[in-house]
């Protein structure tokens, strides 16, 4: 049976709400774990549907996976893999699982893994997670939908990101932990949820210096071994309620947050017109007066996520002015704008820019999510219009965000799931 998420528009969000343990961290922490001849106790791990079936992947390859749901704690155990082989009916349904290829070759010398399909953010290559492999002395074959790849031993090298791709900064670091001599990533991601893998990797033994930087050096080492480790908050999802106090006028605190994660966004929201209060580790914000137009363009961290490019354009659709947003990251990440327009928003997509004409107001409508972050963002539109909204296919939305609709509620929104 199909869920549905209801919303009630026009109230203010008021208290606070901590958000998890980084989804976009947790993935590659736990392809990692495969790289340990031991057991990983994983600690703030949220029982997101991505984490979920990330574990039955690793399972599937013979590792040994217990999760505690009341503590948030994973525990994997990697001593005995029984297989090298991630089938496509696990790769199709997400896309992270691709992550478990560089562990797999550095740990066993060789990987079936099936081709990602695209997604509808768009084709998502993995030619840079190949070209790093390849360096490193990995043959692969491609046919029938696999890529098959073998290796005596991979060793360092240093490879050029073309784009400095997150997943493929995080494979070849993955690879790099147990190959022989030194890899050198040149243009790498330095997403802090890289860095976190990085320290990851450094906690069961290993030698990765400069994640956070555009370039990492990894030192191969002959065996990582067990360790206990917490993951970063989740910094999209803490954006993705800050976003929310601003386009419901409300005031919250975000709990369990590292303002330097986002600080694109803290600037932006500034910009627009809310006061934003940073602490250790919480954010206060507020919205004060109108809401400005501003401009925004995604790009790789340091620059504005695209992760929050959906969410910060269903505010500017209620900014007194004209906004450009310009999604530079993925070649189709606008389809939340024709479910927005369905609410009444004014946008014109031109090529890899949206303009966005601001308005009073937008009405509730029955809309669709149709990603994770353009779901999100549509329940966001919904807390914000005239009248009731419902969102449908939100097991997109569920991926991604733990308890979403319990969250605002306990905020004040006026919002529910229902078959
Ligand atoms: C990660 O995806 C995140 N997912 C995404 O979050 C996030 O949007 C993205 O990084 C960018 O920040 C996880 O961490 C699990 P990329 P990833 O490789 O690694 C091109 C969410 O909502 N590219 O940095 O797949 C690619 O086409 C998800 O939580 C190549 O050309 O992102 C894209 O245009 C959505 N060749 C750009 O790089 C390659 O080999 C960014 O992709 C790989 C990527």
């Amino acid at each position: 049976m199909k869920e549905k998420i209801r919303i009630e528009g026009g109230l203010e969000l008021q208290g606070s709400v901590r958000t998890e343990g980084a989804k976009n961290a947790c993935l590659p922490i736990m392809a990692a774990a495969l790289l340990c001849e031991g057991q990983v106790v994983l600690n703030d791990i949220p029982a997101l549907n991505d984490v979920m079936f990330m574990c039955s992947v690793l399972t599937s390859l013979g590792a040994q996976v217990e999760y505690l749901p009341a503590e948030k704690r994973l525990i994997i155990d990697s001593t005995r893999l029984t297989s090298t082989e991630a089938p496509y009916s696990l790769i199709r349904k997400m896309r992270a699982s691709f992550l478990v290829i560089g562990p797999l070759l550095a740990r066993e010398g060789k990987a079936r893994v099936s081709l990602p399909g695209g997604c509808a953010i768009g084709i998502r290559p993995i030619d840079l997670h190949l070209k790093g492999l390849k360096a490193m002395g990995a043959e692969v074959v491609i046919g029938h939908g696999y890529i098959e790849t073998v290796t005596d031993r991979l060793r360092g090298e240093r490879v050029y990101l073309d784009f400095p791709s997150v997943g493929a900064t995080e494979n070849i670091m993955m690879a790099g932990a147990l190959a022989e001599g030194a890899t050198v990533i040149e243009n790498a991601a330095e997403e802090p949820e890289v860095v976190d893998l990085a320290r990851f990797i450094n906690a069961m033994g290993g030698r990765v210096v400069g994640a956070g930087t555009d370039t990492i050096r990894i030192h191969g080492v002959s065996r990582l071994s067990s360790t206990e480790y917490t993951v970063i908050p989740d910094r999209i999802e803490a954006g993705t309620f800050m976003v929310a106090a601003a386009i419901t006028g409300g005031e919250i605190t975000v709990e369990n947050v590292i303002p330097t994660h986002i600080v694109p966004l803290i600037a932006k929201l500034k910009e627009a017109g809310c006061d934003v209060i940073e602490e250790e580790s919480l954010i206060h914000i507020r919205r004060n007066g109108q809401i400005r137009a501003v401009d925004i363009k995604t790009l790789p961290y340091p620059g504005f996520p695209t992760d929050l490019q959906s969410q910060m354009m269903v505010l500017l659709t209620l900014a007194r002015g004209t906004s450009v947003i310009s999604e530079t990251v993925f070649e189709n990440r606008f389809m939340h704008i024709d479910e927005l327009r369905r609410m009444g928003a004014q946008i014109k997509i031109e090529g890899h820019t949206a303009v966005v004409t601001g308005r009073e107001k937008i009405f509730g409508a029955p809309v669709k999510a149709t990603d994770l972050r353009a779901g999100a963002a549509l329940v966001l539109a919904g807390l914000a219009a005239q009248g009731r909204t419902e969102v449908d296919c939100i097991h997109h939305i569920d991926r991604g965000y733990l308890n979403f609709t319990e969250k605002l509620a306990a905020l004040g929104a006026k919002i529910s799931r229902s078959e």
